[in-house]
């Protein structure tokens, strides 16, 4: 009896312990890389315990008995639309673009309800573009935290703290060296300039748009919404997907956490057992090929696919293919399939090249399994991400275009004949997965700190409490100048009392 008695108080203790606090996330850009980048942080707060509410477009079949799925399907249907035209969108149509998206969300009928008559203890969004989603926390008035799905970059900096990356860290499209010379701080510089020009343009717009979204929300929760000035400002902890093995390494306000490669599960998934034999069996060495979930194999042309299928066939080596359609003919050691499981094919000690899109996702990936890569970069961060990779020394570059695939060969060449690209891509790969913490741990913790702490105020910067002139210290140089003018009068005003003296004697002399 006593027994049974400590047994349930025991079991009682366990779950009253588990602090599972009420998590809104708003996560919902129609895209598959950003699918997996929302997922590596709800996971991560549903194995802590959590309650989860997901906004999203993409809502899965079975979830967590802990996870709310609020869907939106109308931003789902424009999805077609990114997934075909990103590669030729300009800035402006991809600026256009999230607005519609972020508009979408804010309006959507299901968000609203949720955000009237739910409390959340924190709000989590993604930046896109779009400085309106502080709305969310602001009328929730919980903490907020913000993923950032690329590393690290000046605008994140200017939210959070002052920009102090911008005389020493090139932009994230500029491949410049470190140190950068005069002309490349210069050209840094120049672009900061415009990038802060044109948010200052775009701030009314976005300033009225948060305001027509919000300020209904804020009344019929009985809240006052906060100015856009102080609301964009105001976030808890800013998640980025950086590491500095591989991003540069800033300085940055301890509410900032590197948590790159946290959507790759930690234990990668046993490979299905097709592809298991193949990679098994396969003791020279594997070539693994994608270009991603945007770009499909099937739109290259004609030629290209005959040219790679052909130069594929000559190797010693197996090559495992994500190509889309079936193909007739093919070398015995070219396998294709419509789908891979990208992680656990990296993670096999026999796959010796992966020859990617460079971006942002699967080179995390290549990096987290040690896998050099030959980029075929086509568009937005990968041309930087392929340029940082071959410094770096762990990649080559091919440029995409119909007649890349003599230029894949001699690259394959190299990089199968000269073993110091496998090498750096193991020793970075040491240093990417040296951790002392888990980034799924990280990730809960610091919510958790943000909600307890109620907004992790002894994280943020102190910069975000002055002005831009008291930063750049020109009130204190101005007050110094003035001191030193004031001397200056002074001490010029006595010299010429002194001096004079001598004169109005003479002038008196004359005059007897
Ligand atoms: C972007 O493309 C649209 C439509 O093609 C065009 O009207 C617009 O001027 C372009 N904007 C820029 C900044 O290139
Ligand atoms: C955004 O919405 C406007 C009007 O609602 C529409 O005309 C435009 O085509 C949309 N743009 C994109 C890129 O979806
Ligand atoms: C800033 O966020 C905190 C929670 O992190 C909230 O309590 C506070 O009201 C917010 N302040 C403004 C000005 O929005
Ligand atoms: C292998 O490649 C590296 C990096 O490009 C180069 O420095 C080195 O000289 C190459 N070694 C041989 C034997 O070609």
């Amino acid at each position: 009896m006593r027994m049974n008695a400590l047994f349930l108080l025991t079991a009682f203790a366990a779950v009253t312990s588990v602090s599972g606090y009420n998590i809104l996330c708003m996560m919902f850009l129609p895209s598959r890389s950003h699918l997996h980048l929302a997922r590596g942080i709800i996971n991560s707060l549903l194995e802590s315990g959590h309650q989860v509410t997901w906004v999203t477009s993409y809502p899965e079949e079975a979830p967590h008995k802990n996870l709310k799925q609020i869907e939106l399907s109308d931003v789902r249907a424009i999805s077609a639309a990114l997934e075909t035209a990103s590669m030729e969108m300009n800035i402006s149509q991809i600026r256009q673009f999230t607005k519609n998206i972020s508009d979408m969300a804010a309006s959507s009928p299901l968000v609203r309800e949720a955000l009237v008559k739910e409390n959340y203890d924190a709000v989590v969004t993604e930046w896109f573009l779009s400085d309106v989603e502080a709305g969310y926390a602001a009328v929730q008035q919980a903490p907020w935290i913000v993923l950032n799905t690329v590393v690290m970059h000046p605008y994140m900096e200017y939210l959070v703290d002052s920009v102090r990356s911008l005389p020493v860290v090139p932009f994230m499209h500029y491949d410049f060296p470190i140190p950068m010379s005069f002309r490349e701080r210069l050209v840094n510089t120049f672009t900061f300039g415009l990038m802060m020009i044109d948010n200052w343009l775009q701030y009314a717009s976005a300033s009225s748009r948060y305001e027509q979204h919000f300020s209904p929300i804020a009344a019929a929760r009985g809240v006052s919404l906060p100015p856009f000035s102080e609301a964009i400002h105001n976030i808890s902890i800013l998640f980025v997907n950086s590491h500095p093995s591989f991003s540069n390494a800033l300085s940055l306000p301890p509410n900032v956490i590197e948590i790159a490669g946290y959507h790759i599960d930690e234990n990668t998934s046993p490979l299905p057992k097709d592809l298991q034999e193949i990679l098994d069996s396969s003791p020279k060495g594997v070539i693994y090929f994608s270009m991603g979930s945007i770009i499909k194999s099937t739109g290259l042309p004609e030629k290209t696919k005959r040219d790679l299928i052909d130069i594929f066939g000559e190797l010693p080596y197996t090559v495992l293919w994500k190509f889309e359609e079936k193909m007739e003919g093919l070398p015995k050691n070219v396998h294709i399939r419509s789908w891979m499981p990208q992680a656990s094919i990296l993670a096999h000690p026999n796959v010796k090249v992966f020859i990617t899109h460079g971006g942002l996702l699967s080179m995390l990936e290549s990096l987290r399994y040690g896998v050099p890569i030959i980029a075929i970069p086509v568009s937005s961060d990968q041309p930087g991400n392929a340029d940082r990779s071959v410094r770096a020394g762990h990649a080559l570059k091919v440029k995409f275009s119909p007649d890349m695939a003599p230029k894949i060969k001699t690259a394959l060449n190299e990089m199968l004949s000269n073993d110091s690209y496998y090498k750096k891509a193991k020793s970075i790969s040491k240093l990417f997965n040296n951790r002392p913490v888990k980034q799924s741990k990280l990730i809960s913790h610091y919510v958790e700190l943000a909600i307890e702490s109620k907004g992790a105020y002894h994280l943020r910067s102190k910069s975000l409490l002055y002005k831009w002139y008291e930063l750049w210290m020109l009130d204190q140089i101005a007050a110094v100048l003035a001191v030193l003018s004031m001397f200056y009068i002074i001490v010029k005003k006595i010299i010429s009392t002194i001096t004079r003296k001598p004169a109005k004697e003479n002038i008196v002399k004359k005059n007897k």
